[in-house]
């Protein structure tokens, strides 16, 4: 089979390892990948948001399989566009449609559907310029700290959590004025809620689903949690705290009620959803969706999946996750994400990386790098993801930590205490 991979990042790194695995993979592109995915399948030079270049490409190449990695095609309608053409109807596509993908792509959209079909999350209301009024009245009386959200995709930087009643009123003011361009034309304010965080991911045909390891990503830039928010600088799986009892809740409670709540409200969903979750004494509540897989929670997950993932998609894009097994690794798995100096603020690209040859208990999946002239360099603020599997967490951890070490380029940042909290 020939598959087209979208995106490059350490998910896209990680996919593409585990789908140059499969027994059906004859051809696996990535579109357009870095210099780590190169080495299990083709880099091809075309954006994920170019549709019309990746039709072109699918044709030539006879793609049998699209996989999208990142939320912003599919939220920009990648998955309408194969399947309402003549000549792409036919290639599966793993990802929602454009219906399906507005609960990442609307938060708004999100908490109303959560509401509607009693998926326990935080309180909220939305407000636009036409309501400004009435929403400043609103955050004048609310309990604080405030969460204010960017309705739509704001690159990881449109939610704010706010302590000061005329902060949030300001903040307001400038989200409805363009501080996050048309994503604040509506925003959304949350009550907020204290907790520890994780993340659960199911694969969906619709109907049926598969849930997969569960995850627990880091997001700041420093150490015991410090510092500006990032895209994300480790993760763990398993997670210690989600015990089975805690995990059945989260299937019955919200798992069970989206699957359903999609068939009621009729948006046909193929793909991921990534809940990201928040435990508020026992109970779990749904901080926010995703259409697509977490990174670098995917540089945790992947590994720990024992089956063909080819299999896994085919049985997702047929409908057939019903009567699909899941096998799971028992084992932990860590993930040390290396960043480049300045990050998540300014940093600089184009640092040669050396000592990749130098890991020695971990899979190294490259997130932002790039091939020149036969020397792998920084391309990005995530540059690399480090991933240790191993039968406990402490030695995942100290091996993941450690190969992260033996890597090396000017600037380079790594949190040494990536999972350690949960021991
Ligand atoms: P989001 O983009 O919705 O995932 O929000 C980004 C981060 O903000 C989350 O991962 C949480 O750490 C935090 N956050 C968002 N909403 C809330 C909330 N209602 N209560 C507490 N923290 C929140
Ligand atoms: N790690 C969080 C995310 O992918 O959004």
């Amino acid at each position: 089979m020939n598959i087209l991979l979208i995106g490059s990042g350490g998910r896209e790194s990680a996919f593409a390892w585990k789908l140059s695995q499969s027994a059906h993979c004859s051809n696996l592109f990535i579109a357009p990948g870095n210099a780590g995915t190169a080495s299990y399948g083709k880099n091809v030079n075309i954006s994920p948001n170019d549709f019309e270049a990746l039709k072109a490409f699918a044709l030539k190449e006879e793609i049998e399989l699209l996989v999208v990695g990142p939320e912003e095609p599919l939220v920009l309608g990648i998955h309408d566009f194969f399947v309402n053409d003549e000549q792409l109807s036919h290639i599966p596509v793993i990802g929602p449609k454009k219906e399906g993908a507005i609960l990442e792509g609307s938060k708004d959209f999100s908490k109303q559907f959560m509401e509607r079909h009693h998926i326990p999350t935080a309180k909220s209301r939305s407000f636009t310029n036409q309501t400004l009024q009435e929403g400043l009245s609103y955050l004048a009386g609310h309990t604080l700290p405030i969460v204010l959200k960017a309705d739509g995709l704001a690159a990881g930087k449109g939610v704010l959590i706010i302590d000061n009643h005329q902060e949030a009123q300001d903040e307001l003011k400038l989200m409805l004025d363009g501080k996050f361009g048309n994503a604040g034309s509506t925003v959304v304010v949350e009550e907020f809620l204290t907790g520890i965080e994780l993340s659960v991911f199911v694969l969906t045909d619709g109907s049926n689903y598969v849930i997969l390891p569960e995850a627990k990503d880091y997001k700041r830039i420093g150490q015991g949690d410090s510092g500006l928010n990032t895209g994300g600088m480790g993760s763990v799986s398993p997670v210690p705290f989600a015990n089975p009892s805690f995990l059945d809740k989260i299937e019955k409670n919200i798992i069970k009620p989206t699957i359903d709540g999609l068939t009621k409200d009729k948006i046909d969903y193929t793909g991921f959803i990534f809940f990201g979750l928040i435990k508020v004494g026992e109970e779990p509540y749904v901080i926010e969706y995703n259409c697509r897989m977490g990174d670098p929670e995917t540089e945790s997950v992947i590994p720990r999946i024992e089956n063909d993932l080819v299999e896994l998609f085919i049985a997702s894009a047929h409908k057939k996750l019903d009567s699909y097994q899941l096998k799971i690794n028992p084992k932990n798995a860590a993930t040390v994400v290396i960043v480049a100096g300045g990050y998540p603020g300014e940093y600089e690209k184009g640092k040669a990386i050396s000592g990749l040859d130098n890991v020695r208990n971990s899979y190294v999946f490259h997130a932002g790098t790039t091939l020149e002239g036969g020397v792998v360099k920084s391309n990005g603020g995530r540059v690399l993801a480090i991933t240790s599997l191993k039968s406990n967490q402490f030695e995942a951890l100290q091996c993941a930590t450690a190969d992260a070490a033996r890597i090396y380029f000017d600037g380079k940042y790594f949190r040494e205490d990536i999972g350690f909290d949960l021991i």
